[in-house]
């Protein structure tokens, strides 16, 4: 076999294999932009829906608002450079093609035509101009917290107790991220919560973002976009569902900014009670570990009353299943434990002895309930999810509790804890989260399915 013989083998060898590819990949791009087209179409045919209950399009607050405006004005503007060089590309390529006996002459060359490269150069920084500005206004107006004095807890908080340097400010939340549930803290009210924040509608809320462990992030799309939560440092952002007074009057097109009625007032109230008073889904947006797609969260938006009672309900907690003192039952629980009887006895007596769950959870009322390792169990029987949102137990009709559903979730969560959230650090036997847990003797054992029954029940009475 000759050299030359090998060489042009070899060169034709590789021309069919190029062919190949190239038939190939080209069937592969139009069989792309046939599904492309089919699905974009699916979805406007379809009428595809934007309200969805995490959706970014249908927003519920300024800084929402603000990001999504912004969004909307560089869809735009990409849009139409997609449509003046994808139309100019087009009508070049179809124009100017080779057609069978093409006899035509060069079309003229307008390379380095200086009107041109000028004028797109110009346009391109016009263009980013336009996106420029309204870009940094927004990074700045959704940077700072307002000071807006409608929004000062003197304004609007009707509860007691409010340290006077408060009335002057909004209401502050700190956010804690852990692996995976949040804790929300606040401090001029004296309470804590987990996983279900509420907030009054149309008020400022300052939030105050920190990690106890790893990387997360606050997303509660329909009323504000994502901040980090990082472990070492204090991010803040704010958040408002609903419009303020001011803003809402502005979009009715009402004059001055002196107009002011009780008419008016009721039409403001009447706004943020049937537009934006609602439960609010929010999620960990950034990934941070086992369960991060676990870690789900809600804002519950109430008016200044309803504000006003969860906030007592949650200073005050809880008392013992029959009435007694706390003194009283920790006298009987340490002397006679048999004494105190009933499912619900039994669940208190498991909750703060064999299941263990008084290391780690905070109960308020209940002097002894005091870890803080877990999130805070305060009325977690009226919370309408458990286990950071992913178990939920809301009738989505009426936004009230399922009970049935409610107990089955706690039956789940005690039960399969690992099934539900993997990599959790609740008491297991067989270790793998805070520890193990044992009987009476000291050996390994997991709970009976009696004893998660009543540890349910007591959990759910919690409310
Ligand atoms: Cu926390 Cu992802």
């Amino acid at each position: 076999m000759s050299y030359t013989y090998s060489v042009v083998k070899l060169f034709t060898h590789q021309t069919t294999i190029s062919l190949y590819l190239v038939k190939h990949i080209l069937s592969g791009l139009t069989r792309c932009i046939q599904f492309f087209s089919a699905f974009t179409g699916a979805l406007f045919l379809g009428g595809c829906n934007l309200d969805t209950r995490m959706s970014t399009f249908v927003t519920k607050g300024p800084v929402a608002e603000t990001q999504y405006d912004l969004f909307m004005l560089t869809v735009w503007v990409t849009l139409g450079i997609f449509i003046a060089v994808g139309g100019a590309f087009a009508f070049a390529i179809i124009k100017f093609r080779e057609r069978p006996n093409d006899d035509r002459p060069m079309p003229s060359q307008g390379h380095g035509n200086p009107l041109v490269e000028i004028g797109l150069i110009g346009a391109s920084i016009l263009l980013l101009v336009i996106i420029a500005v309204p870009t940094l206004q927004g990074i700045w107006y959704t940077h700072d917290t307002p000071e807006d004095p409608e929004s000062f807890m003197g304004a609007w908080y009707s509860g007691e107790e409010l340290a006077e340097e408060e009335a002057e400010n909004p209401l502050i939340i700190k956010v804690i991220g852990y692996q995976w549930w949040w804790a929300f803290e606040y401090p001029q009210l004296g309470i804590t919560t987990a996983n279900e924040m509420v907030i009054p509608a149309g008020k400022v809320v300052h939030l105050e973002l920190r990690s106890f462990d790893v990387i997360h992030s606050f997303w509660l799309p329909r009323i504000a976009g994502k901040v980090d939560l990082i472990p070492g440092r204090t991010n803040s952002m704010w958040i408002q569902a609903g419009d303020n007074f001011l803003r809402w009057k502005e979009k009715q097109g009402v004059a001055g900014p002196e107009e002011e009625s009780p008419a008016l007032r009721a039409d403001y109230a009447a706004y943020l009670e049937e537009e934006i008073h609602n439960y609010y889904y929010g999620q960990c947006a950034e990934y941070c570990g086992d369960s991060h797609a676990r870690m789900h969260f809600r804002a519950t938006v109430v008016d200044n009353e309803e504000f006003a009672e969860w906030v007592i309900d949650e200073r005050t907690g809880h008392g013992t299943p029959d009435g007694k003192t706390w003194d009283d039952w920790y006298a009987d629980y340490a002397d006679n434990p048999d004494s105190l009887t009933g499912d619900l006895n039994e669940g208190l007596k498991l909750f703060m002895g064999r299941a263990k769950c008084a290391t780690c959870h905070v109960v308020k009322g209940n002097p002894r309930a005091l870890g803080v390792a877990g999130p805070n169990l305060t009325n977690v029987g009226s919370r309408m999810s458990i286990a950071a949102g992913w178990l939920n137990h809301r009738i989505e009709e009426d936004g009230s509790i399922d009970l049935k559903k409610q107990y089955d979730n706690f039956y789940k969560w005690i039960k399969e804890t690992d099934v539900v959230k993997p990599g959790n650090r609740m008491w297991k036997a067989g270790g793998g989260g805070i520890g193990e847990l044992i009987d009476e003797n000291g050996d390994p054992a997991l709970l009976t399915e009696d004893e998660i029954h009543k540890l349910s029940l007591y959990l759910q009475s919690l409310k």
